[in-house]
């Protein structure tokens, strides 16, 4: 397993290429509203990335994927496809947006609530947050991944959610997705020990029910199994020398 370290200049990338990505969501929150497409966010973003931050949307085209961002509604784990259905309140959607900026790349999502949540979309939602802190938190020289996994997996369980294991986080750079995997659960002390200069995402996927999934036919659509709600964040972090350095913060978390 070869896991990249990045050096000061690269380094200096990807806090370009996380601000950039950080600042596509806190731009879009206005507009996931009742009637808006998932398609016409997805253009607005678009839009933004290219005419605006002069970058790339990541997933256009990425291994046939035909959208700039992802939007998962309510029972969809991840890997939503923007299309024209509307946002109808008390939905619940994940945008996820990755920018390329300089060869490198940003990944981060957020939780979006259509109107009014019901009161089971919001615990989701933050347990799921929270879950997502707890194991960004764990990173320093010396720990280890398992270390991440178990902190968010504790969390998560404690609150008889269910943590999903066919998706993980992942290193990140000049390429979306690098090693290692960053599995959300998992055992303390045991997996990859953390160096500094390496960069990756902590994205846990969390389930109302069960912690199963499928893929729909479309190839990409990932469903809970059963049906429940299912709710992600994601950040892009850089393991410093006495701890870590998260990249994709919004501006009212900078
Ligand atoms: N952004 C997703 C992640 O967090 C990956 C999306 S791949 C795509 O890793 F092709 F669906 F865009
Ligand atoms: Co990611
Ligand atoms: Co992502």
């Amino acid at each position: 397993m070869t896991v990249s370290i990045k050096n000061e200049e690269q380094q200096d990338k990807m806090r370009v290429a996380g601000r950039l990505a950080a600042d596509v969501l806190d731009m879009i929150g206005d507009y996931v509203k009742p009637g808006v497409t998932t398609e016409e966010l997805d253009r607005i973003c678009h839009e933004y990335i290219t005419d605006v931050q002069g970058a790339v949307p990541a997933p256009l085209n990425y291994r046939g994927f035909p959208k700039s961002i992802c939007t998962s509604v309510n029972h969809v784990v991840c890997h939503g496809i923007p299309g024209e259905k509307k946002l109808k309140s008390g939905d619940a959607v994940n945008i996820d947006i990755t920018v390329i900026k300089d060869g490198f790349h940003g990944d981060t999502s957020r939780m979006f609530f259509v109107g009014k949540p019901s009161i089971q979309a919001q615990r989701l939602s933050e347990i799921a947050f929270e879950s997502m802190w707890l194991g960004i938190r764990e990173l320093a020289p010396g720990k280890h991944l398992g270390d991440v996994g178990a902190a968010v997996q504790r969390h998560v369980e404690k609150h008889r959610f269910s943590i999903v294991r066919e998706y993980c986080g992942h290193g990140i750079g000049q390429a979306f997705h690098e090693e290692p995997q960053v599995l959300h659960y998992g055992r303390s002390g045991t997996g990859l020990e953390l160096r500094e200069g390496m960069t990756m995402t902590i994205e846990p996927m969390v389930n109302a029910g069960k912690a199963n999934v499928k893929l729909l036919p479309d190839g990409w659509t990932v469903v809970t199994k059963d049906h429940s709600l299912s709710a992600q964040w994601e950040h892009t972090v850089l393991v410093t020398r006495d701890g870590y350095e998260v990249l994709t913060l919004g501006a009212d978390d900078r």
